[in-house]
């Protein structure tokens, strides 16, 4: 049998469900990957522990007060998805309790929030504190990211990253705490979706030297769910020109969307790049296909390959299958479950040093864009 981590969850919503899914079906790998067992939960709210109650028969703690799972000494690693507002206070404290913590994005509300779970990393140097960001094990991203590796891009010209939704381009979608700076902040879409645009290009060493940002708050007040109408105060759109520098010191344009407003767009992950040697592109509306420019003499043709269902980490299903976003969910824990216990994986987690990158990242633009200024960058 493969080795057991022990696990608490924190927050019981959409994301805390997608963890337990993937968990549950650790069968799926074909490698030794330590195993997460959730043997606790917490939430405030009664009635969102009983999916987790009803199908999974080893939850021994289910509380309301997250520090009674910090206080169980045979719960091993946390993970904690709960509001924006929650995490400075949530992961100083799982972090000071000696617990590892795999939290979601954007780690901290604000810039000072993530500084204070930094200085808790740094207070507890054997800590293990990674965020999630789950896009980059679609196979087909794999791939872009061991070519960008090999050097098969040559000279960079331009990256374009980008996570867009639509679903707030219903204007009767009632309001939810996703929508309100006081529970997700200031950035608005950019906290939300950031992260997810900036873990490849953070990884490659593609690091942004300044910033010009223009953020949309579109869409001002929502129907508050109780038939009055709430101030929807968050932004909805921000796009990041950044002039970035490679590892070899060249600059290039780099730009990074992040859209709640993004006409069509139902979760639309992906990642461009533009080279003197080649060009490559992924998103996730076409999840199978890796795409990339061949040469014919003096010009480029865009080629197509459908990748199919080759994963990081092996698993049962067969090559010629389709991958999708819970694939991607078990991919990150699985590297999750690796990295924590020692293993080496070709594209680990977005680390806690990252987080402080994009908080340093999210604020310029704020700057940026209040000032209509660009903003130079010093991580
Ligand atoms: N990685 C991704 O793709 C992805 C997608 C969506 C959201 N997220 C992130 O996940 C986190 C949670 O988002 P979600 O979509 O799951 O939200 P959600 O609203 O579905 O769930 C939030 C949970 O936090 C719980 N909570 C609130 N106050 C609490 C408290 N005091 N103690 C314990 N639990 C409390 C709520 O009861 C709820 O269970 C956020 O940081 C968000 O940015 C990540």
């Amino acid at each position: 049998m493969k080795k057991t981590v022990k696990f608490g969850l924190i927050g019981c919503g959409l994301m805390a469900r997608e963890f337990a899914s993937a968990a549950a079906r650790w069968c799926h790998f074909t490698c030794d990957v330590p195993r997460p067992e959730i043997i606790g939960i917490c939430s405030p709210v009664e009635a969102e522990t009983k999916w987790f109650l009803d199908n999974f028969d080893g939850i021994k703690y289910c509380v309301s007060d997250y520090r009674e799972l910090l206080e169980k000494d045979d719960i091993e690693a946390v993970y904690c998805a709960v509001p924006h507002n929650l995490h400075e206070q949530f992961y100083v404290d799982i972090i000071n309790s000696g617990k590892a913590l795999l939290g979601e994005k954007p780690f901290g509300i604000d810039k000072d929030a993530n500084d204070r779970i930094m200085s808790a990393v740094r207070t507890n140097p054997g800590s293990f504190v990674r965020c999630s960001s789950e896009f980059p094990y679609y196979p087909a991203m794999q791939t872009m990211i061991k070519w960008i590796r090999e050097g098969r891009i040559g000279r960079i010209i331009e990256v374009k990253a980008g996570f867009c939704h639509s679903s707030d381009m219903d204007l009767n979608k009632p309001i939810n705490w996703k929508r309100m700076k006081k529970f997700n902040g200031e950035y608005g879409c950019l906290g939300d979706l950031g992260i997810h645009t900036q873990h490849v290009p953070f990884r490659m060493g593609f690091i942004p030297k300044s910033v010009y940002a223009i953020m949309s708050d579109i869409v001002t007040e929502r129907p508050d769910g109780k038939g009055g109408r709430a101030v929807c105060d968050t932004f909805d759109n921000a796009v990041l020109n950044c002039i970035a520098e490679d590892r070899d010191g060249n600059e290039f344009p780099m730009i990074l969307e992040t859209k709640r407003m993004d006409p069509g767009s139902t979760n639309r992950w992906y990642f461009e790049i533009y080279g003197v040697d080649c060009s490559a592109k992924f998103t996730s509306d076409d999840p199978g296909a890796f795409c990339y420019t061949a040469s014919w003499g003096k010009e480029q043709a865009w080629s197509r390959i459908n990748i199919g269902y080759k994963p990081m980490l092996p698993t049962i299903t067969g090559g010629i299958f389709e991958f999708g976003f819970v694939d991607a969910i078990q991919q990150q824990l699985g590297a999750f479950m690796l990295e924590y216990t020692g293993a080496e994986v070709p594209f680990g987690l977005f680390t806690a040093e990252e987080t402080h990158m994009s908080h340093v990242l999210a604020t310029a633009a704020l700057r940026s864009h209040y000032n209509k200024t660009v903003e130079n960058l010093e991580f």
